[in-house]
């Protein structure tokens, strides 16, 4: 599958613009492509209890599901400033859940797949499914 990472980036970028960080300061956006053409996304929602901060990808997956399911093929995680970075540890678990080993993670040092910034994850087989 053609994987447009100018339109994933440039996706991402346009929700981390409606991120709400007011106590980071640290706005996310992140867009991913799904199996069907969908592109889903998400922006950080920060809370005054700061534990209950959502992640842009917790958006993502949310969006990924309500919209219908699917499987995410490609993924782009950005800063204030539309640059790439990693999601955290507990969002590389998220796209694992719904992308697998071969999702393929724009990052700052270039596309990889998923098991390699997730190495020897655990996953859905791991409970035998
Ligand atoms: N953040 C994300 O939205 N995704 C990540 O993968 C890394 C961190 C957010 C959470 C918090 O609102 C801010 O960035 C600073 O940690």
């Amino acid at each position: 599958m053609e994987i447009d990472w100018g339109r994933l980036q440039t996706r991402a970028t346009e929700l981390m613009g409606r991120a709400y960080a007011p106590y980071s300061n640290y706005p996310v956006g992140v867009a991913g492509l799904v199996d069907d053409g969908r592109v889903v996304g998400g922006c950080n929602v920060e809370n005054a209890g700061y534990g209950v901060t959502l992640c842009a990808e917790c958006g993502m997956v949310s969006e990924l599901i309500a919209s219908g399911g699917g499987r995410l093929v490609a993924v782009a995680c950005v800063n204030h400033a539309g640059e790439l970075i990693m999601p955290c540890g507990r969002c590389r678990q998220l796209i694992w859940e719904h992308g697998g080993a071969q999702c393929q993670l724009a990052t700052p040092e270039g596309v990889l797949p998923m098991d390699q910034v997730l190495p020897q994850a655990f996953g859905r087989e791991d409970l035998g499914h």
